[in-house]
């Protein structure tokens, strides 16, 4: 199993524990390191949402820092619930919320997306940014998404992922590999976080195959769109 750390504690901690470490630099690297194109990613997931019925009681798992969750108001929903292991992630979202006016709408909790102590059929709307190729057990986490979920309900995934073509594929190890553990230690004092990165994501591409497991657990109606030459893949289902 791929650990930031490589410690005798579990997957959950180390994430848990990294994302508490690098929390305040999070935002800033993300940033830099994506040159911004993060926030391009996380649009689209809205606007791709938006074509497809109401959203007025959404889950954003894995939340971080909030941004997908404010990105997400703008599609007037009542209420959005942003969930996350990480204390200090979230202290920093309810921090940008709070700037926001957005506190009445946008709430966060603490908590862990393979154990959620939602109600079944809870959310008629789930996202998750950046957040799975983390969990522990990513069926777990994928079977407690399908739970909460109502039936009709959309699940969207935005994720990073390898790029197909071979020239783009090799500027993308030089840059993922090379290049950015160096920025994310230099910026975040914690290379084995942006190491952990690359690693991660090489994992989530080569190891799953992540619409199969999608079907397997009941998604349906699974629609794959790739970003930026690849670097990113959203995945937009539907719950039955
Ligand atoms: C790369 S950050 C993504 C944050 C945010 N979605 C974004 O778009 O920037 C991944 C987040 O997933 C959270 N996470 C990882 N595993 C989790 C789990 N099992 N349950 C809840 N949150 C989890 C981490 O704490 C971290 O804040």
């Amino acid at each position: 199993m791929i650990k930031p750390y490589n410690t005798s504690s579990t997957k959950k901690e180390e994430i848990g524990e990294m994302f508490d470490k690098i929390a305040p630099k999070y935002d800033f690297l993300n940033k830099i390191l994506s040159m911004n194109i993060d926030r391009i990613w996380r649009k689209k997931v809205r606007r791709l949402l938006s074509k497809k019925g109401h959203h007025n009681n959404i889950l954003d798992i894995a939340t971080g820092t909030g941004d997908l969750a404010i990105e997400l108001s703008k599609l007037s929903s009542k209420r959005i619930v942003g969930l996350d292991l990480s204390a200090n992630m979230l202290e920093i979202a309810k921090q940008k919320v709070l700037k926001l006016n957005l506190d009445s709408r946008i709430i966060f909790t603490q908590g862990d997306a393979e154990n959620m102590r939602f109600a079944d059929s809870e959310f008629d709307t789930i996202t998750v940014a950046f957040g799975v190729r983390n969990f522990e057990n990513i069926y777990k986490g994928l079977s407690e998404i399908y739970r909460v979920l109502m039936p009709t309900g959309n699940l969207v995934i935005l994720e990073l992922t390898q790029p197909k073509n071979l020239l783009v594929y090799k500027l993308y190890c030089l840059y993922f590999q090379r290049i950015l553990p160096r920025i994310g230690k230099f910026y975040s004092k914690d290379y084995a976080a942006y190491k952990y990165l690359p690693a991660s994501v090489k994992n989530f591409s080569t190891k799953i195959d992540f619409v199969e497991t999608l079907k397997k657990i009941g998604f349906t109606k699974i629609s794959c769109y790739n970003l930026s030459m690849g670097i990113a893949t959203i995945y937009f289902c539907e719950k039955f």
